[in-house]
């Protein structure tokens, strides 16, 4: 755990004052740590029945991708408006300041499927339970969300109780 939070760089001020970002950038920039991350992300779900994995726009992408190639199944993306050329279905949702839209194609997942959803942080938790609740109105089961960090404070833990979380490491 250490070697991957040694390589997630905080950034004060941004995008706004006051905010002190957490940057994966030097992270991915380290395989050896990358691979440490991924391998940390799909631990708890190695053993669950998951059929396809669906990250969150953008950082969620580079994350869900490799744990998906690492599960041996297939990557859909959880995108913002606008982004996504077929038919899609769309859930808007609350944010801290604001709202917010994320859309999947209508065809990307089935009433069969089992999905794990992957984004780099869980910070108030709108974005990861909207995507739960996007994928479940198109019939499929959530197995769990997996997610880089979890910034604790912001109790999204707690507004997705009804699901299996799961983040490899923590802050306050
Ligand atoms: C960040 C992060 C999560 C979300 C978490 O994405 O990557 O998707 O916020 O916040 P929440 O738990 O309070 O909903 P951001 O909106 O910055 O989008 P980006 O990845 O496209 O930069």
């Amino acid at each position: 755990m250490k070697q991957i939070a040694a390589q997630i760089r905080d950034v004060s001020d941004f995008p706004k004052p006051g905010i002190v970002f957490k940057d994966i950038t030097p992270l991915l920039r380290d395989p050896a740590a990358m691979h440490q991350a991924i391998q940390s992300m799909i631990a708890p779900f190695q053993d669950h029945p998951i059929t396809v994995v669906a990250g969150i726009e953008a950082r969620g992408f580079v994350f869900g991708a490799l744990v998906a190639s690492q599960l041996r199944v297939g990557f859909v993306p959880l995108r913002k408006p606008g982004k996504l050329p077929y038919q899609t279905q769309q859930i808007d949702y609350d944010l801290e300041y604001g709202n917010a839209s994320l859309q999947i194609h209508r065809d990307a997942i089935t009433e069969k499927d089992r999905v794990l959803i992957v984004d780099d942080v869980l910070a108030t938790g709108g974005t990861a339970l909207a995507s739960c609740q996007l994928v479940e109105t198109l019939g499929a089961e959530v197995a769990g969300c997996s997610f880089l960090l979890e910034i604790s404070a912001l109790q999204g833990r707690q507004k997705l109780a009804a699901y299996t979380l799961h983040s490899v490491l923590q802050y306050s």
